[in-house]
């Protein structure tokens, strides 16, 4: 059996790597920089250290800080105007997957005629751009550095659809991380973790995604409560931002599957974070996958530290994972969807968005509307 691993760009990684922001935009052969980002990597002073990078090589730079959560096509379409005014390009995206998305969205607009909602897609295509992305994460979570996948909220379709582009450099910066506030850690911590297990239970895993996948969940499962506990510990926070980047490259490929439809679901109907989402539907997600996909299971259960004899049965590996993913939620202290108020039929009613996510098709178990509502029904009741 053959199976097709992508590689998409180069990746600088390492604490003080966004010092080379600017001597590697000059090597692309550009001269002015759109940078989109949400407010609070302003305020954060993340920006600053990428504009001191830019001046440093003389590079021209311009400001885009219109990105918000689940980032819609019209926010793309108005950074887009930001930088065709400006005279862009290049777009580097600075900050978690909303701004990395809005940068490789806006990256179309720069070369092909608006709107953004024409080439966003539910089952997306490849566009071609010409302006080079480089993408620099500050949160260890959602590999979208090292993905060609752009997600956008279609507001009047309550749905997030997606584009596929060119991505030129990643420059992952673990210091970035020190200042991202602690739920959103967990959020984004578990979210590198559903990318790295539904990619190797994904009906289209791959020979590289797998070993990506290990050494990310590896790596997740050691670090991620300590980096909630110790938000300084650089140690920690490398290893974490090692291993989201390695989750991503493992997912680009095979994608995600239903762990991230119900994400969508939760994110579309109630402004759930996508991470947290994630991490609310990965242990059920993982005890429905495992009976099928059970060698990848016992890989991830073992990954993640787990005594196994080597004689237990899919459904045992499934559930050893899904309560170790628990233990961890709460030793993060994340909240249930019951306590963030939500009634279990309100989370079952979302069967029908989750059933109609393309992501549900790659799922190795197939998703009809009464396994949806059953799985929806599990990620309600089993994490209290
Ligand atoms: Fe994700």
């Amino acid at each position: 059996m053959y199976r097709q691993y992508s590689q998409q760009a180069p990746i600088i990684f390492g604490c003080g790597a966004i010092t080379v922001l600017g001597e590697k935009v000059r090597e692309l052969g550009c001269k002015k920089v759109m940078i989109a980002c949400e407010p609070g990597i302003e305020t954060a002073g993340i920006v600053d250290k990428a504009s001191k990078s830019l001046k440093a090589s003389g590079i021209d730079y311009v400001v885009f800080n219109g990105v918000k959560p689940d980032p819609t096509d019209e926010i793309v379409d108005k950074g887009a105007q930001v930088a065709l005014y400006a005279g862009a390009d290049c777009v580097v995206g600075l900050g978690g997957g909303s701004s990395m998305d809005t940068a490789k969205a806006v990256s179309i607009l720069l070369t092909n005629p608006g709107p953004a909602r024409k080439y966003i897609q539910a089952k997306p295509i490849y566009v071609d751009t010409k302006v080079p992305v480089i993408l620099v994460p500050t949160t260890a979570g959602t590999g979208s550095e090292v993905t060609r996948v752009a997600i956008i909220s279609i507001p009047e379709l309550n749905a997030k659809w997606s584009v596929f582009v060119n991505i030129n450099l990643a420059i992952v910066d673990p210091e970035l991380t020190i200042s991202l506030p602690k739920q959103e850690t967990a959020n984004t911590g578990l979210d590198a973790f559903a990318h790295a297990a539904e990619a190797m239970t994904c009906k289209n895993w791959n020979h590289h995604s797998n070993i990506l996948g290990e050494a990310a969940i590896r790596r997740i499962a050691k670090n991620l409560v300590t980096c909630y506990n110790e938000p300084d510990n650089l140690e920690a926070r490398t290893e974490m931002a090692l291993a989201a980047n390695l989750a991503g490259l493992a997912f680009n490929d095979p994608i995600t599957h239903v762990g991230h439809a119900i994400a969508d679901a939760l994110s579309c109907a109630f402004h759930t974070p996508h991470g947290l989402g994630c991490a609310l539907a990965l242990p059920e997600t993982m005890a429905l996958v495992a009976p099928a996909m059970q060698e990848p299971v016992r890989v991830i259960a073992s990954a993640m530290g787990l005594h196994l004899t080597g004689n237990e049965s899919g459904e045992v590996l499934g559930k050893l994972v899904a309560d170790s993913i628990r233990d961890m939620m709460h030793a993060m202290n994340m909240k249930s969807l019951k306590e963030m108020g939500f009634t279990r039929e309100q989370i079952v009613d979302l069967a029908p968005h989750v059933v109609e996510n393309h992501l549900s098709s790659y799922c190795p178990v197939e998703i009809t509307e009464k396994t949806a509502q059953e799985l929806l029904a599990r990620v309600y009741d089993s994490y209290m």
